[in-house]
């Protein structure tokens, strides 16, 4: 069945099965390979990408979900300066952290810094907690990546 979404701001059609999971069709039809599969089960946050500006576990969505939507990975925002400004900001606060975990990392600080009511208001700790609580890594801790979620919110005042 022909699917067809926007992804990363182009338009895109592609010819599976519908049934098939969203991870799947990204990377292997898509080479969107920032999205991996861990837990396969919606426990890990390793397949996360962001989809109508919802962050979404792409194992656990049929290809078909994604008919009509806007999806974005971490290729399409890593060279945007919102993206970079995350990027840049686990960097500073040594927050990078595994292949697998980092890219849904970043997506999920910059869907809570994009999304936050007033942009000039740091988030606090609780709140970028909640904001990571779908991205597990069971390695090292938090704290690197609470700290860049603050560098970003304040480097980024004016770009959010
Ligand atoms: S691979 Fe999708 S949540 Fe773990
Ligand atoms: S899962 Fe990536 S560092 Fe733990």
């Amino acid at each position: 069945m022909k699917i067809c979404f926007k992804l990363n701001g182009q338009a895109v059609k592609v010819d599976v099965d519908p049934l098939q999971p969203l991870l799947h069709t990204l990377r292997e039809r898509l080479g969107m390979t920032s999205a991996k599969q861990g837990c396969g089960e919606g426990e890990c946050g390793s397949c996360s990408i962001i989809m109508d500006n919802q962050l979404v576990n792409t194992c656990l969505i049929p290809t078909i979900q994604a008919k009509g939507t806007a999806l974005v990975t971490l290729e399409g925002l890593r060279d945007t300066p919102k993206g970079l400004c995350v990027i840049d900001a686990l960097l500073e606060a040594k927050g990078v952290q595994c292949g697998f975990c980092s890219p849904a990392m970043v997506l999920a600080l910059y869907h809570l810094l994009d999304n936050r009511v007033c942009a000039s208001i740091t988030p606090t700790d609780k709140q970028i907690r909640e904001a990571l609580a779908g991205n597990l890594c069971r390695c090292t801790g938090y704290a690197m990546i609470v700290e860049a979620g603050k560098i970003a919110a304040r480097k980024g005042e004016g770009l959010w």
